[in-house]
């Protein structure tokens, strides 16, 4: 698809011609990272911010804002909550606050990583060269960092730099990668002076960017922002607008131009069209929910926009909520970490198939073996097997006497010890080959 395809997209309002859009970009997702559903568990980790970008309430130049800073226990205790709930991933958001010190936060990422199965992802703003490879060391697996607009004169004007230094996050995003981080960005769609033609742009580098995850909001300004209710200096016909179509046109766009990116359904989308915004996301392209995991006292302070903070604020009440979304458009939550496939799942000598393998995560369990290290050492056995692990936690199975207990495919096994998990897994595919097929 070339840039005046895309135009054409952008533009197009005709519902019939759209539906062949919707139906191409669902297509695609089916066919390239399938039916499952990835539930990463969000923490918004501090709202305090040194930038002033002109749409954001938690800009520092917004006084009304009461700031908050989580505490080490409070975002462990997210982290355990995030197995214990089934979750792959946690994501770990903020302001660009640089009271999240660096080595503070490493010392964080080794304890969640020690002790859980999770992947990490952070998403904290432009930090420095150091933090970001001392995180990436610590085990952070994954970098959030949405460049909003590749029109350098609108960003600017959008998001000032900041302490003398020029902000080109789309430089920061190549380092990351460099870095060896799985790497995400992302636009918002109506800001005042975007045009179809920067909008265009701005997916054509999805693409070249060779991005992991693409983020998709509609643009929402916050009341105490100088963009509040700003006018357009374009003309009507090619300014933008920010409505949840045109966010699931470029949803389904970044969908076909890059297959195997993991595309959410944000919460952006699902506020502006409430009950409906998430599913039309999910039917046009997109494959990931991140449910929000942060302390209910906490969520309202977190006002990046108006209408944010979740109306559902038990966690489980939203997971529930969440999941029969998922069931009722045929589709099924994922499991295991959720990372970017660069392979096709077809398995071969070329292309391993993956193997499910599900930790329980109970008090017990853990405490008889099944923390952090024995689920590196299971993932180090399943690689050297020629396979690909996909490793989820879980609940007490009561039957703790018999812990710990690890599931891999569909067979559950007990007194699971990380020493023997080798000669365990070599026993598990020696009956595998010896079953019937058919
Ligand atoms: S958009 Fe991000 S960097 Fe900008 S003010 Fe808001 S939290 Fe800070
Ligand atoms: S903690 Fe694993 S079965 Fe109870």
């Amino acid at each position: 698809m070339d840039r005046r395809e895309l135009l054409h997209w952008l533009r197009c309002d005709d519902a019939l011609e759209l539906s062949e859009l919707w139906q191409r970009a669902d297509r695609t997702r089916e066919e390239w990272v399938g039916d499952a559903v990835h539930l990463r568990g969000l923490v918004e980790i501090s709202n305090h911010c040194a930038r002033s970008c002109h749409y954001c309430g938690l800009r520092a130049a917004n006084r009304t804002v009461r700031r908050y800073r989580l505490t080490e226990e409070d975002i462990y205790r997210c982290a355990l909550q995030a197995v214990q709930m089934g979750y792959g991933t946690l994501v770990l958001q903020s302001g660009e606050d640089y009271g999240v010190e660096g080595h503070w936060l490493a010392g964080l990422i080794r304890r969640i990583k020690a002790a859980t199965p999770l992947a990490l992802t952070l998403s904290l703003g432009e930090r420095t060269e150091n933090e970001l490879a001392a995180w990436r060391e610590a085990g952070a697996d994954r970098y959030l960092l949405r460049f909003e607009t590749s029109d350098r004169a609108l960003y600017q004007v959008i998001h000032p730099d900041h302490g003398g230094t020029v902000s080109d996050r789309i430089a920061i995003l190549r380092r990351l990668r460099a870095l060896g981080y799985e790497t995400g960005g992302g636009v918002m769609v109506g800001i005042p002076g975007q045009s179809y033609e920067s909008l265009a742009d701005d997916i054509l580098l999805f693409r070249d960017l060779d991005l992991d995850m693409i983020g998709i909001g509609p643009f929402i300004a916050h009341p105490e922002t100088p963009l509040w209710r700003a006018r357009s200096p374009l003309p009507t016909d090619n300014q933008v607008p920010p409505t949840v179509e045109m966010t699931c046109k470029v949803v389904a766009l970044a969908r076909i131009l890059r297959p195997d990116a993991h595309i959410p359904a944000t919460t952006a989308v699902a506020v502006m069209h409430a009950g409906l915004g998430r599913e039309l996301a999910l039917r046009r392209g997109a494959n990931v929910i991140m449910p929000n995991l942060t302390p209910p006292q906490y969520r309202e302070m977190y006002a990046i926009y108006p209408g944010k903070a979740d109306r559902i604020e038990v966690a489980e009440a939203c997971d529930r909520q969440i999941r029969s979304q998922i069931a009722s458009l045929g589709r099924f939550v994922g499991s295991g970490q959720g990372g970017r496939r660069r392979r096709p799942a077809a398995p071969s000598r070329e292309h391993p198939a993956t193997l499910k393998i599900a930790v329980c995560m109970g008090s017990s369990c853990y405490s008889r073996g099944n923390n952090g290290p024995a689920i590196e050492t299971m993932r180090q056995c399943v690689e050297a097997a020629g396979l690909i692990p996909d490793i989820s936690g879980h609940l007490c199975e009561n039957q703790c006497t018999r812990g710990p207990h690890v599931t891999i495919g569909t067979t559950l096994y007990s007194n699971v010890q990380a020493s023997c998990f080798d000669e365990l897994l070599r026993h598990h595919l020696a009956v595998l080959r010896e079953e019937p097929h058919g």
